[in-house]
């Protein structure tokens, strides 16, 4: 009887093709832009440089020698990516610290997770609203002030039941008489905002040709215009009043961004990471018609980042703080995973019961003691 040997597979190739399939890309390693505090000027030369150094992706490269004005408002953008992420999940097992990897990433933002999801859409997010503001401060040559939409300001008795309404300086009783309203003001152009930052993200390609890598790309592709639509969702309706006096007998509107920066569209999208969507490569790697635009979707479910595995991207909780009493995400109970905590006391001293002595132009204190008790995972 014959007997076959198995051919062997070399291990290189084992482990490249472990690596095309869990890693299936990233297009996020730009976020690591962010990180260095030296005001780069953006040349030709500089785009060039940051591909070299693995934080541009060829097209992306290719997108930022073409328009380098967009570099400023990009680097921003992943600042922000970073500060909302860590702030949203602050109470979190995972905490979005690995973010401050980039561009060397962990397999929690890499191998599909539904937190990479929420990285993906938050990072375009913060680039259409970084650039949407670029373009209102006249920073950026591709565009400036939205084309006021055509319908007519609404009226204002529509106004005032409008949840999305802000009233920045508008009276309402003075609208209540009939006023006249019109488009003006300089509206965030997030249009033309989110057609720059496609251009600028979507300028990835599939890592590997393997149809996983290209399901990948094309999930990581619609969670980006997830976060891009989640921008465009938090313009909301401001006017400003003209007349004599307050009277308000002309109101010019506009639609804008929140001032504060991107964290209200990345709230809006921490709602979406709640309820994101599994979806599974069936055959090819396109997605299935009936995801909605809207949904973060994700291709591996997370592990529960309870114990440290470098393998999936958990560090575990393990010596994080935890809240003793409060039954959610941060309550010890869940945070910790059950393993319990331990109590830690300490007193510190405090500068209290200050007065100021008008006599002689000084503040006098006294000390206090307070002690402070923080919970921590075993
Ligand atoms: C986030 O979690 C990691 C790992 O558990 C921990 O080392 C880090 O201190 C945490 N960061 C914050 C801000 O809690
Ligand atoms: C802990 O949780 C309780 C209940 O949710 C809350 O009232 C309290 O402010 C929290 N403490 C800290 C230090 O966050």
């Amino acid at each position: 009887m014959n007997v076959t040997k198995c051919e062997e597979t070399p291990w290189p190739v084992i482990i490249i093709i472990l690596l095309l399939s869990v890693h299936g890309g990233s297009s996020i390693k730009w976020l690591a832009l962010g990180k260095s505090n030296d005001a780069r000027v953006w040349t030709r030369e500089a785009c060039t440089a940051a591909k070299s150094s693995g934080l541009l992706e060829r097209k992306q490269a290719r997108a930022c020698r073409a328009t380098t004005d967009v570099m400023p408002s990009i680097v921003q953008a992943a600042r922000d990516t970073t500060a909302v992420c860590q702030q949203a999940f602050r109470n979190r097992r995972w905490n979005c610290s690995s973010i401050e990897r980039a561009p060397h990433y962990t397999p929690d933002l890499l191998s599909g997770t539904r937190e990479q999801a929420f990285v993906y859409a938050m990072s375009a997010a913060a680039a259409v609203w970084r650039l949407a503001r670029g373009c209102a401060l006249g920073n950026l040559a591709a565009c400036s002030c939205a084309t006021p939409p055509r319908r007519e300001p609404p009226s204002p008795s529509a106004l005032t039941s409008s949840t999305s309404f802000t009233s920045k300086s508008v009276s309402f009783d003075a609208m209540s008489a009939r006023n006249s309203f019109k488009w003006g003001g300089c509206g965030d152009d997030v249009r033309s905002a989110s057609r720059l930052a496609k251009r600028f993200l979507q300028g990835s390609s599939p890592t590997g040709t393997g149809s996983t890598a290209k399901f990948m790309h094309a999930v990581n592709m619609h969670n980006n215009r997830a976060g891009r639509r989640a921008v465009e969702q938090s313009l909301t309706l401001e006017c400003k009043c003209h007349g004599v006096s307050g009277s308000c007998s002309v109101r010019t509107c506009w639609r804008g961004l929140d001032s504060k920066g991107p964290s209200a569209a990345g709230a809006r999208l921490f709602r979406k990471y709640a309820t994101a969507a599994e979806v599974r490569a069936k055959s090819g790697s396109r997605l299935p018609p009936l995801y909605h635009h809207d949904n973060l979707l994700y291709t591996t479910k997370s592990p529960d980042y309870c114990i440290p595995d470098k393998k999936r991207g958990s560090l575990g909780t393990i010596g994080r703080q935890c809240n003793g009493s409060s039954p959610g995400y941060e309550g010890c109970e869940y945070l910790c995973c059950g393993r319990g905590h331990i109590t830690k006391t300490r007193e510190i001293l405090e500068r209290c019961q200050c007065k100021y002595i008008s006599c002689c132009y000084s503040v006098q204190c006294k000390t206090c003691r307070s002690v402070i008790t923080t919970y921590e995972c075993n």
